[in-house]
């Protein structure tokens, strides 16, 4: 039983953590662990209540003021009565005033995981045993609920939460902050772990002690940006990959987002995880209710590593649909960077034809193939093939690509419309836009307005018609802008900041109907390269563009820092041409095949433009990463060393028997002394054998000695390793 509850007390137990809240005076819901195992269920003997303090803010009730709500560590917090930290809810009642004062009602464990309705989230997918707690607060004054839900997977060592916030008044009510998280915890001795970055530089760690005040990151994008991935991490001063406490939190979410870690006065850091509340408000009539999107929480006591190892367990197992969990998915070629506007059936058809003999599997089209879509300043919205480049449409190039062996793929841009299209002729109100201001645009292009059910319509028409004309077996979902004038003409003035959030909706919506249409479909996530790489994504495609930076160097940090909370098995990875068309760098092809290995795996350059040398060396890594697939997708993910001159990581089976290692050198200098990469995740007791060379190495010796690697003078040296029982 993972969920235990002993008069007032709740205790969730996962394999190595635990998770308790209790009620407290009042009816107060007092959070009271989140960390190692621990087997005390009532924990009000470790926290005193009164304390001697002035300025006590007590509750109504509270005459003798005994509880100080400004200092309680609270599960889910209100604005308006004396919590001065940073709150999870706000709300404004229909009288205008912003208050509420949530106490415990009742409780219920319920079998299975819940997963917020509408939303993407993390499911059983089969799994048994898994159990929730739903929590419900009311407030005092009024007819207004929050359900909390927690979900226990207590083999992956994740607890996943969500709420709703319910309006049984007879009058409106305004829902203008409701966090997914709250998280209060006892000292600030952490440190802030984030993934910032920008176009084609994203997801770069960042860690930061915790200072007094408010810390933390935001999206006012509209989407989960380049700039801030909804995922970070709390950990202790001295945790590194293999020691340490650390938390990880994930936001299922594509859209704004806020995380904030407020240092409170008595050094008591509140942790809140959430839609962005700036530009937000959502008007609940009677009986009507919000739903927060998701957060998955895993906690580790030893390191980075083990906590990486459960999220990206997790993901691969509860958030990635059935049909592709624990699938090998296609390596494919997309002909992008070979073409990029520049190409017809004919040149498809010959990519494809070279590829097959390389062992490639799959041709994504990418841009260009419709309306008249010569560059990027056309056609978006018009999704039917464009004449020049397809005389006869997406068929006969369909079968001509699946002819000689490899399955096709298409590119598209759904949510976009250019104003030089059919679509915008026809339509031009349905651009998300403010009546009487100008409109923004991004990449040449506006952004459809999909809070408007009949545009949400034609999109999914659009892509159904796309994909029901031809044997597409893979859609590459691109997303090129931010929103901006976020203004939906068909909402009244008062539910105008909901229009963010029911664009994510209807992005959500679009796709679950199109996965449900096409079950086989295989969907790679795409905006800008990883400006929306979150698991609310995940949760439709299993594989996102990591990156539109395919430099193998800058591929070093940006697979670096995404790897602390997503699988490698989502993070799409290519091997391009060079000079590398993002930073004109040149890197040896199996250097950038080193670091693509790490990925989906696949190419982004013109494979008839290579040497002959070139083309087997291409035949010699598809073999290689089928071989490996399982180890690379499945396997467990060790980051072995990462700074400025080198990196090195590797994957290690189940069973301990297999380990693949690889290490790259980011640039080449002179003099350097050798490295020495000491493997984790092995059995230190097993001798392995090197693939290549033979030789036998005890693991323990690569535990504690390391795998050597010689600093060659001016080479910039990388390394692949196979070793095995
Ligand atoms: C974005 C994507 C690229 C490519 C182009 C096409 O930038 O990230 O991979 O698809 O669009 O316009």
């Amino acid at each position: 039983m993972s969920i235990i509850h002993n008069n007032g007390c709740f205790k969730l137990d996962t394999k190595n953590t635990t998770y308790s809240f209790q009620i407290t005076k009042f009816g107060f819901l007092m959070h009271t662990h989140y960390g190692a195992k621990i087997s005390d269920v009532d924990l009000a003997h470790v926290y005193p209540l009164a304390r001697n303090r002035s300025f006590i803010n007590a509750p109504a009730e509270d005459t003798e003021m005994v509880l100080n709500i400004n200092d309680v560590p609270q599960e889910y917090s209100a604005f308006g009565i004396g919590d001065f930290r940073t709150t999870a809810l706000r709300v404004r009642h229909n009288d205008g005033s912003r208050a509420a004062d949530l106490r415990y009602q009742s409780f219920e464990i319920i079998k299975g995981a819940a997963k917020p309705e509408a939303l993407p989230g993390a499911t059983e997918n089969g799994e048994e045993g898994i159990e929730t707690l739903k929590i419900t607060l009311k407030d005092t004054a009024t007819e207004l609920y929050v359900n909390m839900y927690y979900t226990v997977y207590e083999k992956c060592d994740v607890i996943t939460r969500f709420n709703e916030i319910v309006n049984k008044c007879d009058t409106p009510v305004f829902v203008e902050k409701a966090a997914s998280l709250q998280l209060d915890l006892f000292h600030r001795e952490y440190d802030l772990v984030q993934f910032e970055g920008r176009w084609a530089q994203e997801r770069h760690m960042k860690r930061s002690a915790l200072s007094s005040g408010t810390q933390g990151f935001v999206s006012r994008k509209g989407t989960s940006s380049h700039q801030h991935s909804p995922f970070f991490c709390l950990c202790e001063k001295d945790t590194n990959e293999k020691a340490g406490g650390v938390y990880g939190f994930h936001l299922v979410y594509s859209g704004n987002h806020r995380t904030e870690v407020e240092v409170a006065q008595f050094d008591n850091p509140r942790v809140l995880m959430g839609i962005n509340d700036e530009g937000f408000a959502w008007k609940l009539e009677n009986a009507d209710k919000f739903t927060t999107p998701q957060v998955l929480m895993t906690y580790s006591a030893s390191g980075f590593g083990k906590m990486s190892n459960s999220f990206h367990a997790f993901i691969r197992n509860h958030i990635f649909r059935p049909k592709w969990k624990n699938v090998r998915r296609p390596l494919l070629i997309n002909n992008w960077e070979a073409t990029y506007f520049d190409f017809d059936q004919q040149k498809l058809i010959d990519l494809a034809s070279t590829a097959s003999k390389l062992g490639i599997e799959l041709l994504v089209m990418d841009d260009g193939w419709f309306g008249h879509r010569e560059d990027d300043k056309t056609s978006l919205g018009d999704w039917t093939p464009y004449k020049k480049r397809l005389p006869n449409g997406l068929k006969p190039l369909a079968e001509g690509i699946n002819a000689t062996g490899l399955k096709f793929g298409i590119w598209m841009e759904p949510e976009m419309i250019s104003e030089d299209s059919e679509l915008y002729r026809a339509h031009p109100d349905w651009v998300l836009s403010i009546p009487g201001r100008g409109r923004s645009l991004g990449r040449n292009q506006y952004v459809l307005d999909l809070v408007n059910d009949e545009v949400r319509e034609y999109v999914f028409g659009a892509i159904s018609d796309v994909l029901s004309s031809a044997n597409i077996e893979y859609l590459k979902w691109d997303m090129n802008r931010y929103l901006t004038e976020v203004y939906s003409a068909t909402l009244s003035a008062d539910r105008q900041g909901e229009a963010y959030h029911r664009y994510v909706l209807a992005v959500y919506d679009i796709l679950d109907r199109i996965i449900t249409k096409f079950p086989n479909l295989l969907i790679e996530h795409c905006s800008g390269g990883g400006g929306r790489f979150d698991t609310g994504m995940l949760y439709y495609s299993p594989q996102i563009w990591t990156s539109d930076d395919t430099d193998a160097v800058e591929r070093i940090d940006i697979q670096y820092g995404t790897s602390f909370g997503f699988p490698v098995t989502s993070m799409g990875s290519h091997v391009s041409a060079v000079p590398n068309h993002q930073t004109g760098r040149v890197t040896s092809m199996d250097m950038r095949a080193n670091v693509a290995f790490s990925g989906t795996f696949g190419y982004e350059l013109d494979i008839n433009k290579l040497t002959n040398e070139e083309r087997e060396m291409i035949k010699a890594q598809t073999a290689f990463y089928k071989e490996h697939y399982n180890l690379i997708n499945f396997g467990d993910y060790y980051r072995l060393a990462h700074n400025d001159t080198f990196s090195a990581w590797s994957f290690v089976s189940g069973d301990k028997k297999e380990v693949l290692v690889f290490y790259v050198q980011k640039e080449g200098g002179p003099n350097g002394s050798d490295v020495f990469v000491k493997l984790d995740g092995i059995d230190p007791g097993a001798c392995y054998k090197d693939a290549q060379t033979g030789e036998a190495l005890y693991g323990n010796t690569l535990k504690n000695v390391g795998l050597c690697v010689p600093i060659t003078q001016g080479e910039r040296k990388t390394m692949c390793k196979y070793l095995k029982v």
